[in-house]
């Protein structure tokens, strides 16, 4: 590995200490902030669609991921936009009740493989919901970029839920080679004669196959998990090759029971080596490393739980494992994801 990529990979595992400038009530549940290191030479460079995974002090040691909003070019800052959740989980409650201005909170440095390919081929940024905050991202890195077609599409429940309109129009004025796309699931017709939105009702094929000429994209989709299954049925059904839609997902918890979770005869009975804290354990077919490294007393950080977020990374120091399914992310060499991990014979964890 280079000097450079040695030093970029130690300020990716960095922690900054973050604290809040603005704060903006973006519509009825979604709520932005503004975070600025305290050591304003502490700001760690992103690139649009990655997250930030906050230590909140929540229950277990868990880590609450959010998308940054913001403009990569925008140095010095992240602002992070977060939908408040029925039950209040993964920190919404933190965010929308208790987070201030000025209050202070720690962050890993920003992390996720979400990113814009890096060539000159035609986009589709298509967004469900608080999927939205990637994809706006990216629109303000495509936008500073040369010139290429760029569909943002974005679908929501009405005008009540259309968060960042004003920003996203704002972008594509006075660039022809961006349009905008809305569909409000329950808009009105007073909607569509404002242009609020340009379509009533889901979106489906037939609005996509209208909306695109023929081209060969690249589609980065965020939204709920039903409405991105429909959309790349959607797209390949119109001919795109499945390898260039790119998707991030907001993930959640694999039941603790998951049919998924068999243990081979291989794995039955291999021993767990937790090098950090010396102890030794032998597997008994729990759904995944990470529940097996807390049902022996450990605490290894974790969020989505689903293989989608990145935070349960860990150093495999010996051995080998096996996914159910394999990482979204690509991992640096020697590192594994626990949540979504089993081993395949004798190993040591680097916790
Ligand atoms: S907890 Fe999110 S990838 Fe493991």
């Amino acid at each position: 590995m280079s000097y450079e990529s040695l030093a970029a990979s130690a300020a990716r595992s960095a922690e900054i200490e973050l604290e809040v400038v603005e704060r903006v009530q973006q519509s009825r549940n979604v709520v932005s902030l503004t975070l600025r290191p305290t050591d304003p030479t502490g700001f760690v460079p992103f690139r649009a669609g990655q997250h930030l995974a906050f230590r909140l002090g929540l229950p277990q040691r868990s880590v609450a991921t959010y998308t940054i909003s913001s403009s990569p070019r925008d140095r010095g800052r992240y602002r992070i936009s977060v939908k408040h959740e029925p039950q209040g989980q993964g920190g919404s409650d933190y965010f929308h009740s208790k987070a201030q201005v000025g209050t202070r909170l720690r962050a890993l440095a920003p992390r996720g493989s979400f990113v814009l390919a890096e060539d000159n081929r035609p986009v589709i940024l298509l967004s469900g919901g608080i999927g939205i905050t990637p994809a706006l991202s990216m629109l303000h890195e495509l936008a500073q970029g040369a010139p290429r077609p760029v569909y943002f599409i974005h679908a929501c429940s009405d005008a009540s839920e259309h968060n960042f309109q004003q920003e996203v129009a704002g972008i594509a004025r006075g660039r022809p080679w961006i349009r905008i796309l809305t569909a409000y699931a329950a808009g009105s017709a007073d909607d569509l004669a404002h242009g609020n939105c340009q379509h009533l009702g889901i979106l489906d094929r037939d609005m996509l196959r209208g909306w695109l000429p023929l081209d060969d994209y690249r589609v980065y989709m965020c939204g709920p998990g039903g409405f991105m299954d429909a959309m790349r049925a959607a797209l390949t059904g119109l001919g795109l090759a499945d390898s260039d839609i790119r998707q991030e997902s907001f993930g959640s918890p694999l039941p603790a029971n998951s049919a998924q979770v068999r243990p081979t005869a291989e794995q039955s009975g291999v021993e767990v080596r937790f090098g950090r804290t010396g102890l030794d354990s032998t597997w008994n077919g729990a759904a995944n490393l990470l529940e097996f490294a807390e049902a022996q007393g450990l605490s290894p950080d974790f969020s989505c739980r689903a293989g989608v977020c990145g935070s349960c990374q860990c150093g495999l120091l010996n051995g080998e494992v096996e996914y159910d399914e394999e990482p979204l992310d690509p991992l640096p060499p020697g590192q594994i994801l626990l949540c979504c991990s089993r081993p395949k014979g004798p190993i040591e964890l680097d916790l």
